[in-house]
Order: C-alpha cells, then structure tokens, then sequence
C-alpha cells in the first residue's frame, strides 16, 4: 500500500513534543518518491502547448513539423482528442464541484479563454522529443477583444453573490452616517498585484490505464476531489480510480483544485494506452494553474477622540475569470477583529480573460489583513496612540459582525507576550524618530487571524499483539508534518509509546478524507481519529473484561483473545457511508457556525530598516505570538508559522506577478523575474504559543495552516511608516515607492 516510515521519539506523552517529521530522513535522503519520480517501464512524456491569445477560437492547428519530431508518440489537439466529459457547474452544496479549477473542457474545446491555456499536448518517448516538439505545434486563432486590465477593468465590478461558505457583505448600523460625524477618521485605498504559486515541486503527474482503471499519481492537496472529479471526466465509477500522493512537495493552495497538467496526462495515457507522466515547467504552473488576483480595497475607519471604533467600512474590487475561479473573502478579518457600532463590508468582483484564480498562501485574510491592519494604524496614529493600545481599547466581546460567542480569543495575551518578547517600549512613537547611522528604524505590529473549520474524515485504527497500532487515513502531507501529528494524537488517545504508531495516509484506497486546505486538516483527521482511538479502546475493554486482562494490557488482552489484532473504522466510503458522512457534516458545521466563532490569532511584532538614501528595506527582526488552541509538535507548527511569515515577507516585499495589459500575457513567468525571498531577506524570525486548547475543537486545536502570513504584509508597512513617514498602500513595497 504505503511506503513503511520510520518513527523517531521517545516515550511519555507525545503530544505538545517537538517531534521529528516522520517522513524527515526519507525526505532528506532521497528515498522520497514524488508524483515525477514513480518508476513506470514504457513511460512516455508530455508536454502542454499554451494558447498564444486571450479570447477567441482555434481556426487551425498544424502539429505536423511537432509529429515528426524523433521520438514523438502524439500530438493531441482538440481535432484528436480522446473522450473527457466536461466539469459539473460550481454549487456550493456539491463539495465534487469544487474540483475543477476552470471549467474548460481541455483539447475538446476550440475557443480560448485565457493566453496560456492548453491548446495541445505532446507525447513522447523523451521529455526532450516532447519540448522540441511543442514548440513546432502551428496555431492560428481568430482573436476576439478581451478584458486583461484589471487597472481598466475593476470600474465594471458587480456585488460578489454570497454563498453558505463564503459571505460578501455585511451590514450594521449606518457607517456611512456614522463616519462621515466621526472626529477622527481615515480613508484609504490599498492594492495588490496578482501572485503566482511556486511550489519548489511544480504540479506533476504519473498516469497509468490498465483497461478501465486509472492509477494517478499527483502532487494534489486533495486526493479524494481528485478521484471523484477524475472518474467524472473520463466516465468511469469513482472506484476505478486510484489516486496515490505520498509526498507533495509544497501546496499553498495551489495544488486544491484539479489543473488541465493532471487531467491532460490521464488523457495522454488513456490515447497512447502506455504510462504517461508531466511534470508542469515554472511557465506552465504560471500558464495553467490559478493563484491570487490583483485588488484593490477601500477601508474607511472613524473613532471618537478617546479612540473608540465609530464606523468600520471595508470594500473590496477582484476579479474571477469568464471559466471560473473561486474568488477571495477580502473582507473577512474586518467581520471579526474589532469592536465596532457600525460596519459596512461588501465585496465586489469583475470577470476577467485571465486564468482564474485560485486559493494561494491564505486566501481572503491574507490580503483582506493587508488593508485592515494598516487602516487600523494609521487611525492609531492620528488618534495619538500606540496601535496596540489602540487595538486593545476595541478589541470585542463577542463576534463583531453577529454577536456570536467566540470559542476562545487569546488575542490581548499575544499583544502582551509579543510586545515582552520584543521589548516594544523601546520604539518611540513618532515616525523616523528612531535610526542607526544611515539606516531609519522602524517598529510595526499587525493582527494574525485565520477562521477555524474542521471537515470530514474517514479512518481506521488497528492494534496489533505486538503492540503496534496502524492509522490509516487518505489525508495529504505537503510537508508540513501531517502524519508525525496524527502518531503523537494517537499515541497519547491510546496510550502507547509514539514508536508505536504508523501513519498510512496518501492514497485514495483508504478510507477517505477531506482536502488540505483552509487550515481543517489536522483537527478534520484528529477529530475522526479520537473517535476511532475511544472506539477501539472500548471494544478491548470488553474483550478485557471477558478474558480477565486490565483495561491498559492491551497486548495481552489480544493474546488471551488469540486475536492477531482489533480494528475499528470512524465513516465509511460505500455510497451511503459517504453521503451519510456529509450529512452529518453539515449539521455539525451548521451548528457550529450559529454558535461559535473559531479561530486562529496571533501578533506580528516587526522591526524593518530603511536606507534613507536608496530606499532599500530590510525586514531586521520578527516576532510572532499565536493563540491556536493546543499545540501538538511545537517543532513543526513553529516551522509551518515561520513559512507562512516568511510567505507574507515575500507578498510584502518583492511578489508580483506582471500581467501585460495589452494582450493578458503574464511577464514574468518564472523564479528569475518572479522574486521570492531568499534566505538573506529573512531575519531571525521567534515565535511563540500560547498553548491553552480551545474547549470547542477536537484535542483544543485549530488549524494553523495559514494564519502565518495573515497581518504579515501590513505589519512591514507599519514598520516601514514608523520608520520613514510614509504609508505605501500599493504592494509589494519596494524601493522606488519609498524615494
Ligand atoms: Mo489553502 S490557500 O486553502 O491550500
């Protein structure tokens, strides 16, 4: 089935321990196999051809001069293509439509709607044969007008439709009214450019037919969407479909949703009956994979003169695409982050003939953070006070947009602990009051914050008489520990040594579990696993009582019993199991949601340094204080906190993807004009925990997935304000804007 992995640790209790990942030497030894390294005999390469134009149709394709290229197997177009079923319509009650990432039906279409779209696939005995050839396919296209300005476009913004999951407005009070009698006030417009994913393993595939069965293996977030939208599109039952994700070298959202590389390599397979396998090039994850759209957001704050809240207004413009995309929940962090009388929040959103976009590095609070928490200063400023006096004098009660209860809210603690850590009385108040010879000193702090949610999972527990105990569960490790986090709950649910414990996880032959995203992995499996942990412990007490064994003899309760072994399953993936399962998801999360508000919080104390001659910003010092229920390895959530940091610093700073306005062309399609941080831009970076379980979430722990980079980028541009006086609304902050 799995690969077997090692386990490292010691014994007492595992969890709150700072663990070794358990994939760590398989990792850094080599002996890792990712989706582009499954040895296959008889495999073939493919290789996308992208569409040249932004909108408009294929009037012809000649892949003749591509064809006899030595070594190529086939040239596939929209005129050969085998059969592919299109993608069901998005509804927000189907979690399999959430799936697709555009709602083209690949080479069996004709019209473009995007420049980098796939127009047609190479096959080849080589990676090389396949390249060459790729670039020898002759496309001519009928070239339609298409709306690729944001700049121009964003004027045509319609209200964005709300969905159960996704609110995109909301109302309180008159804040209008409210801000325009309020006596201190701030009005600002902030922006972003578009990002792209860079995963340091682009998006690959290895795909296999034998008759009607399909073997995928994907570097996916989401094994379980992947198999059920892969049977949809080639007709076949989702049994048939095997998906198999052992290692995937970085998601950030990138990898959620199903692009044209993974559906188009099965299909390569499925019309050259041999293995086939992609592994997308940098321009092609930029080409066919969906990531962050540009915005622009208008905050509009009013306090009263002692620095109360008056009026919170946050409005935002993005974009989707003509196929597709999922768009951002901009506003959300001013929903929840402070107290105020009245509130006006509405998203707004205009189609675009871009890729659409997709969830990248923490969608919605990422950027929404970005214009609140620097709103949020600056009123602190002309209010004449400390931001985090400010923010603590309206820090809520209860949720701001609905009343609601939150479950737990650390947040003041973290502002204590942070400003401790950072020894943040030493900063003057005054902006450029504070320099080191050439360099001006800055101090800026910003709000974390990441709504919680738990999905649904699947998974069997078994204890062997030898005493080991074997998870398994088809969840997705990205690297950030997944499966060393599951062995330490289940170690400590059952009481065994964490040595104990292996972890099957990545394949869709187990039971099922939700996608890696939104942060509701660890607290979706862990919920499911402490299920199958009570479950299993009560069937060997009963055994205990009947063979006269102790509770905890476990082992010899099995060995009494002549049992080999005990296993019990939390859901079931039959037909009914599932749909059983997803019922009772949605009543639990219906109920959760009238009744709490979850989440993750944290406090980003930052010190930046600005040459006063060239502009040049160093980010000199970080600390970051988070409140996310228990902590299970402080080893592998301080390193998934300090990535999402050093995520934000690289939105903050130097991300930008560059989109040519007249014809939609990304300029910038790869690591050398696409610029992200490198170890000299990131400083010491010092994170701490608080550490008290939030009493509403499986074992008291909400997801840290992306709370990190949340507050990152404002926390820079606070810090870059204090130090120089200027307050730059317009990402990435880079030099020019500072001269
Ligand atoms: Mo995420 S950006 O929900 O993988």
């Amino acid at each position: 089935m799995n690969e077997t992995l090692p386990h490292a640790g010691t014994d007492g209790p595992a969890v709150g321990r700072p663990i070794d990942r358990v994939d760590g030497p398989a990792k850094t030894t080599g002996a890792a196999v990712f989706a582009a390294e499954v040895p296959y005999p008889n495999l073939a390469y493919a290789t996308l051809v992208p569409a040249t134009v932004s909108r408009g149709r294929i009037t012809a394709i000649d892949s003749a001069a591509a064809t006899a290229v030595p070594g190529v197997i086939t040239v596939l177009t929209h005129e050969n293509a085998p059969d592919l079923k299109p993608p069901q319509p998005f509804s927000p009650f189907n979690f399999a439509t959430f799936a697709p990432g555009t709602q083209v039906n690949y080479l069996k279409t004709d019209e473009i709607f995007w420049d980098g779209q796939p127009v047609a696939l190479v096959v080849a005995e080589t990676l090389e044969a396949a390249r060459e050839a790729a670039a020898l396919v002759q496309v001519t296209y009928e070239e339609l007008p298409a709306a690729v300005d944001f700049a121009v476009e964003e004027g045509n913004a319609k209200p964005q439709k709300a969905n159960m999951v996704l609110p995109s407005s909301a109302k309180k009070g008159d804040a209008e009214a409210a801000f325009a009698a309020s006596p201190v006030k701030v009005d600002l417009r902030f922006t972003n450019p578009p990002h792209n994913h860079n995963a340091i393993e682009p998006h690959a595939t290895t795909a296999v037919w034998e008759g009607d069965r399909l073997t995928v293996h994907d570097s996916t977030q989401g094994i379980d969407w992947l198999r059920t939208h892969l049977a949809l599109r080639f007709d076949i039952p989702p049994a048939n479909v095997r998906v198999r994700s052992t290692f995937v070298g970085g998601g950030f959202g990138g990898k959620s949703v199903v692009w044209a590389g993974t559906i188009l390599t099965a299909l390569a397979a499925r019309a050259i009956d041999r293995p086939v396998r992609m592994m997308l090039t940098r321009e092609a994850v930029y080409h066919t994979v969906g990531a962050r759209a540009a915005s622009t957001q208008r905050v509009a704050l009013g306090a009263d003169n002692n620095g109360k809240l008056t009026s919170l207004i946050h409005t935002t413009v993005s974009r989707t695409g003509r196929v597709g995309g999922l768009p951002e929940g901009l506003t959300s962090p001013s929903r929840h982050l402070y107290a105020t009388p009245t509130m006006l929040l509405q998203q707004n959103l205009v189609e675009m003939d871009l890729i659409p976009p997709a969830p990248m590095r923490t969608p919605s609070e990422g950027i929404g953070s970005f214009a609140l928490e620097s709103a949020v200063d600056e009123l602190a400023y002309r209010v004449g006070m400390d931001p985090i006096q400010f923010r603590m004098l309206n820090e809520p009660e209860t949720n701001p947009v609905d009343g609601k209860a939150f479950s737990r809210r650390l947040l003041r603690e973290a502002y204590e602990l942070g400003a401790e850590m950072f020894d943040w009385r030493e900063r003057t108040p005054e902006p450029g009051s504070m320099r080191d010879g050439r360099w001006l000193v800055g101090m800026g702090v910003a709000t974390a914050f990441h709504p919680a949610q738990q999905m649904a999972a699947n998974v069997t527990v078994r204890l062997s008489v030898d005493g080991g105990v074997l998870v398994r569960c088809a969840f997705q490790e990205m690297g950030v520990g997944a499966a060393t986090v599951q062995a330490q709950i289940a170690a400590d649910a059952l009481g065994v040594p964490f040595d104990s414990v292996r972890v099957e996880y990545g394949d869709s032959d187990l039971p099922s579990s939700a996608a890696a995203i939104g942060s509701v992995q660890t607290a979706t499996v862990a919920g499911s696993l402490l299920a199958g942990c009570d479950k299993l412990k009560k069937r060997l007490r009963g055994l205990a009582r009947r063979y006269g064994t102790t509770g905890q003899a476990f082992t010899e309760t099995l060995a009494r019993a002549g049992l080999p072994s005990v296993e019990v399953a939390i859901g079931s993936d039959t037909r009914v199991g599932k749909m059983t399962g997803q019922v009772k998801f949605f009543t639990r999360f219906l109920r959760d949601q009238r009744r709490w508000m979850k989440a993750a919080y944290g406090a980003h104390f930052c010190e930046v340094r600005v040459d006063r001659d060239t502009g040049e910003v160093r980010v000199a010092r970080w600390t970051g204080v988070f409140d996310f229920g228990r902590v299970i390895n402080t080893k592998t959530a301080t390193s998934q906190l300090r990535g999402g940091i050093i995520a934000g610093i690289g939105m903050a700073m130097g991300e930008e993807t560059l989109v040519d306005p007249r014809n939609g062309r990304i300029m910038n399609p790869s690591l050398a004009e696409y610029h992200l941080p490198v170890q000299a831009d990131i400083p010491q970076i010092d994170i701490a925990c608080l550490d008290e379980p939030d009493p509403t979430m499986p074992m008291g722990l909400i997801g840290i997935g992306e709370v990190g980079p949340t507050g990152v980028a404002a926390a820079i541009a606070n810090a870059v304000h204090h130090a120089t006086g200027k307050r730059i609304h317009d990402l990435p902050i880079t030099l020019d804007k500072l001269l």
